[in-house]
């Protein structure tokens, strides 16, 4: 998609279609003033009437209007003037964008008043790049279709660029989640890595199964033994600071299929498990905006990459596995299997040097009881790492909430056997038992866990993003990487 500022008025622009925004308090200012007069009052018409109410989100198509070149302006609401925030532009511009993506357009336009377009043109141009691109990989006959030009009014080149940036690490993350687990499996996840390792000069490790299990990665490869399909741990770097700066980590879970190994899923539990990569995906989209932004610090990203299958050959109920740190874990049941990919991939993030640590992953369905579909849970071992991260979401509009690791509930993953088991005791605190496990192969390096179960996939479409994989948290995570 091609991404530009443009100098041309709104009412001159003659593209399929032009995008204005407006604000709950009927104030009518910079192109939204300008396309007012310019039809005649149309917009303070309908705000007169109540038919526009500026609200956050709210999308009004006005067709073939006199008075303005383009073919249809989409008029988007912001709500709120005084509490606008980044996380509101982008979702607006994300919602015309997938509104006019239902049919293919050349051209489209965004107009939001000028010091607005200029402070949020990168979320404006990220916001309307992941709403025109859809889930529909494999239709003939597309329910969404990308823009070939996008124009941003206001706001610098750099900014546009960033935003596209952003927009296409965001859809990066969404179309490998979106790809069934027969196209996405951990060799062809690693393949495109390296393809983005080349294409934005990350250093890139693979490791294989050989390598695995040189370096003793013993849970993770538990988890994979029953399939076919061997494992990969990649590991990707940017050096954007000082050679001597230990590097941020990024960790994902990367289970390209979980079918609950023998601890089966039931057939609807499992129908949406090609999106248990998600973590993943997120640690690469980010590493993508990373390295083109040419962030100034030093990130790593590694994401582990297994499938949990069934076979003569899967890991068993009883099974004691031992970790990379050393540790031993009995398996009690192996869809608890995000853990125990993650467990070495924490201790290869270590080893690397990390003085500090984000694992995202889709870990447990106890999150989505504790918050819902649409909020992140963060557990942390170190407050002040956690509220860095909790800012950062808040700041790009993206919903996460603290979760408590109060030392009892580490009691329920001792185990008689090994050095823990690797459920607790019944479901109840399942993210935060998840979470006391994981505790265990960060030691004292400051580590946040993001457990991303409900927003990482969705089963219905949001007004700015299609159902599907939705790339949450690519932007909290770049966020995270130029603040720290
Ligand atoms: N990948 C699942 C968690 C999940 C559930 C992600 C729903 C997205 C949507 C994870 O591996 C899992 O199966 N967790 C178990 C843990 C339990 C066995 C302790 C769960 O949540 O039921
Ligand atoms: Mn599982
Ligand atoms: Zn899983």
């Amino acid at each position: 998609m091609d991404c530009q500022i443009t100098h041309v008025s709104a009412c001159q622009c003659d593209g399929d279609a032009i995008v204005v925004a407006i604000f709950a308090d009927g104030v009518l200012e910079g192109a939204a003033a300008e396309v007012n007069e310019a039809t005649g009052g149309v917009l303070s018409q309908l705000y007169e009437t109540q038919e526009l109410k500026g609200s956050h989100g709210e999308l009004t198509t006005i067709l073939a209007p006199a008075g303005v070149q383009a073919r249809q302006i989409v008029v988007v609401g912001l709500g709120d003037r005084e509490t606008l925030q980044r996380g509101c532009v982008f979702k607006a511009a994300g919602a015309a964008a997938r509104r006019l993506a239902e049919k293919p357009r050349r051209s489209v336009a965004f107009y939001f008043e000028a010091e607005i377009a200029a402070d949020f043109c990168a979320d404006g141009v990220a916001g309307a790049i992941v709403g025109c691109v859809g889930q529909d990989l494999y239709r003939a006959d597309k329910t969404r279709h990308p823009f070939e030009s996008i124009f941003w009014c206001g706001g610098t080149e750099d900014d546009v660029r960033a935003g596209q940036i952003m927009g296409d690490s965001v859809n990066l993350t969404r179309r490998l989640v979106n790809e069934p687990a027969s196209e996405i499996y951990p060799i062809s996840f690693a393949t495109a890595c390296e393809t983005l390792a080349s294409e934005t000069g990350l250093e890139i490790e693979v490791w294989d199964q050989k390598r695995l299990e040189q370096e003793r990665c013993g849970a993770l490869l538990g988890v994979s033994q029953g399939s076919a399909q061997p494992p990969r741990l990649v590991i990707l770097k940017h050096q954007g600071g000082k050679k001597e700066d230990a590097p941020l980590a990024l960790v994902g879970k990367g289970v390209t299929f979980d079918s609950g190994g023998l601890s089966l899923k039931p057939s609807d539990g499992m129908k949406a498990m090609k999106c248990d990569m998600a973590g993943a995906a997120t640690v690469v989209g980010a590493m993508h905006a990373i390295a083109l932004e040419k962030v100034p610090v030093n990130v790593i990203g590694l994401v582990g990459l297994v499938e949990n299958m069934v076979s003569g050959a899967s890991y068993k109920l009883g099974d004691v596995l031992t970790a990379r740190n050393g540790k031993t874990i009995e398996v009690l049941n192996t869809d608890a299997e995000g853990r125990l990919v993650l467990a070495d991939v924490l201790d290869v993030a270590i080893e690397q040097g990390a003085d500090r640590i984000v694992d995202l992953a889709t870990l447990t369905g106890a999150c989505l009881v504790a918050l819902g579909t649409d909020v992140a849970g963060l557990m942390t071992n170190n407050q002040g790492w956690c509220e860095q991260i909790a800012d950062a979401a808040q700041n790009v509009g993206e919903a996460a909430w603290q979760l408590p690791m109060f030392r009892e509930y580490g009691e329920q993953i001792k185990s008689q056997v090994a050095d823990i088991k690797n459920i607790g005791e019944g479901r109840w605190g399942g993210a935060i038992t998840a979470a006391k496990f994981l505790e265990e192969f960060v030691g004292e390096t400051a580590w946040v866990h993001m457990d991303i179960a409900g927003p990482a996939f969705s089963e219905k479409p949001k007004a700015w993003v299609d159902a599907g994989g939705s790339g949450a948290f690519v932007r909290t995570l770049v966020e995270v990487a130029k603040k720290s």
